[in-house]
């Protein structure tokens, strides 16, 4: 390990702390976006649609690797500049119309800087997402600073495939990997689909079988 490098190590580790802040707040006003956009559309819909909101901040170990293999110095002003992914927030919803709503709703009230649709064009592994980045402003004493989240938007048996597939990249071999298993992986995400889209179909008949909240029918 060279001297500069071990020096730019120790400085990013003292300053991870108060780097990671504004990307946790950051995270936090998300959350609340979605929570109250969740109690909203159950009042609305009598659905909640989403399941679970899930987040997390990359860790200083993760940052530096990614900035590694991008080819950009292990420095904190580089990881502010040209990593979007710090701040992530996963939102698990029950249905495929779900996420669409929850994209909807975000990009009413935040600035979407990139949008990936994994849905309805899925990868060639068979993963299915709604990606987004969006930019948050976050308030602070000193002024106003933006910080970009990225949010991942699936259904939940999206996730369930994905999590799955996930955890057995790293347990199996990469040859393994990208010869049989990658293939069967493709077809389960498929099947997961129809079967998910089956679900949801009841859920459309039923719910639309159910009469609107009293507040919001004519002549209430
Ligand atoms: P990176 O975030 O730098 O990897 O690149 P990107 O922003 O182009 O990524 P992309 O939008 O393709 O994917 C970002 C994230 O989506 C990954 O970190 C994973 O969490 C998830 N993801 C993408 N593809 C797959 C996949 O094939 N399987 C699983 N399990 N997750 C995936
Ligand atoms: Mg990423």
């Amino acid at each position: 390990m060279d001297n500069n490098y071990a020096k730019e190590m120790a400085h990013f580790i003292k300053e991870y702390d108060q780097f990671i802040r504004p990307y946790n707040d950051a995270i936090k006003l998300v959350k609340i976006r979605l929570e109250a956009l969740d109690s909203d559309y159950g009042q609305l819909h009598r659905h909640n649609p989403i399941h679970q909101i899930i987040h997390r901040v990359k860790s200083l170990d993760s940052i530096i690797k990614k900035l590694a293999l991008r080819g950009y110095p292990t420095q904190i002003e580089y990881a502010k500049e040209y990593l979007t992914d710090i701040a992530g927030v996963r939102v698990i919803t029950y249905y495929q119309q779900d996420v669409y709503e929850v994209v909807r709703a975000l990009k009413s009230c935040l600035d979407v800087v990139k949008e990936s649709d994994y849905i309805r064009n899925p990868k060639e592994s068979g993963y299915r997402s709604y990606h987004m980045i969006v930019v948050v402003p976050v308030h602070y004493l000193k002024g106003v600073e933006y910080y970009p989240v990225e949010l991942q938007i699936r259904t939940l048996t999206m996730d369930c495939w994905a999590s799955i597939e996930h955890q057995l990249h790293y347990k199996t071999l990469k040859d393994e990997f990208y010869g049989e298993i990658s293939k069967k992986f493709q077809q389960y995400s498929e099947e997961l689909n129809m079967i998910s889209l089956k679900m949801e179909a009841i859920y459309t008949q039923q719910n639309s079988r159910l009469p609107m909240p009293t507040e919001f029918k004519e002549d209430a």
